[in-house]
């Protein structure tokens, strides 16, 4: 391909996805699932697939970039997930904390901003450090808000909300009358962030499994019967061109 075609090219996937450009969702929350199926199904370990996994994110990162996305939340660790076998938890958590400090730089030269959601008190302190690290060093960033759910759990979560709400309020720094569900909102760990637009869960699980139950009431779900490691930039696309069929009403007619 010389020079001019592949610049033809390139127009033409811009102008092909362009064309949809009108409708794109605000934030988008993924559950990413299927990476030890995936890793199964080639007679490899489930640390292969997990493994895999990362080249799809870093695909649907770049593609929310590429699309105008502003947030994307993913489920990387529930706080149920503590319960697998020791070691796949210690080569998640590896993987984790290596990927973050490989792609650190990148992030942050392409204007994304990252952070935890989830509970930090029940994290690795070696672990945390590294995205309090990135959050911090990412802070000024706002192309791409990158939420990265790690030992998370909604209800837990919604829990913890209840408990500083009280708190609060037997501190009088919180005024019972003023509670509402947009002050509830700032509770959460997610608070200050959108609610989610569109929920994509990957291997055709059709389950929430304990994600932003509170955040999501009118978001539009969206199952895929891909796993993970095979969902790429088209998949992702599919998605959202998904998504924009849809006529989201909010309960009003
Ligand atoms: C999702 O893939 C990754 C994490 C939960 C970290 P799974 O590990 O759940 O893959 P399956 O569901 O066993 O195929
Ligand atoms: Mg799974």
């Amino acid at each position: 391909m010389n020079f001019f075609s592949s610049i033809l090219a390139s127009n033409r996937k811009s102008l092909r996805e362009g064309a949809f450009l009108k409708k794109i969702p605000l934030h988008v929350a993924i559950i990413m699932d299927g990476n030890g199926r995936w890793a199964e199904k080639r007679n490899l370990p489930r640390s292969a697939g997990h493994k895999a996994g990362v080249e799809s994110l870093r695909e649907v990162i770049r593609a929310c970039i590429d699309l105008g996305i502003k947030y994307l939340t993913v489920f990387s660790l529930s706080s149920e997930n503590w319960k697998r076998p020791e070691n796949e938890v210690r080569f998640l958590l590896k993987l984790f904390v290596e990927t973050l400090k490989n792609e650190l730089g990148l992030l942050k030269n392409h204007g994304v901003r990252l952070r935890l959601i989830g509970n930090r008190r029940g994290i690795p302190p070696e672990v945390l450090k590294v995205y309090e690290d990135a959050e911090m060093e990412t802070s000024a960033n706002s192309k791409l808000n990158f939420n990265i759910a790690l030992n998370y759990g909604s209800r837990q979560e919604i829990m913890e909300a209840v408990k500083k709400i009280c708190s609060d309020i037997g501190n009088n720094k919180l005024k019972y009358d003023n509670l509402d569900e947009d002050l509830f909102s700032e509770y959460l760990f997610t608070g200050g962030i959108p609610d989610p637009d569109l929920l994509i869960r990957t291997s055709g699980e059709y389950r929430l499994s304990n994600f932003l139950l509170w955040q999501i009431s009118y978001t539009e779900l969206y199952f895929s019967r891909v796993l993970w490691p095979d969902f790429k930039r088209k998949y992702f696309i599919m998605a959202i061109k998904e998504y924009q069929k849809r006529q989201r009403r909010f309960g009003k007619v």
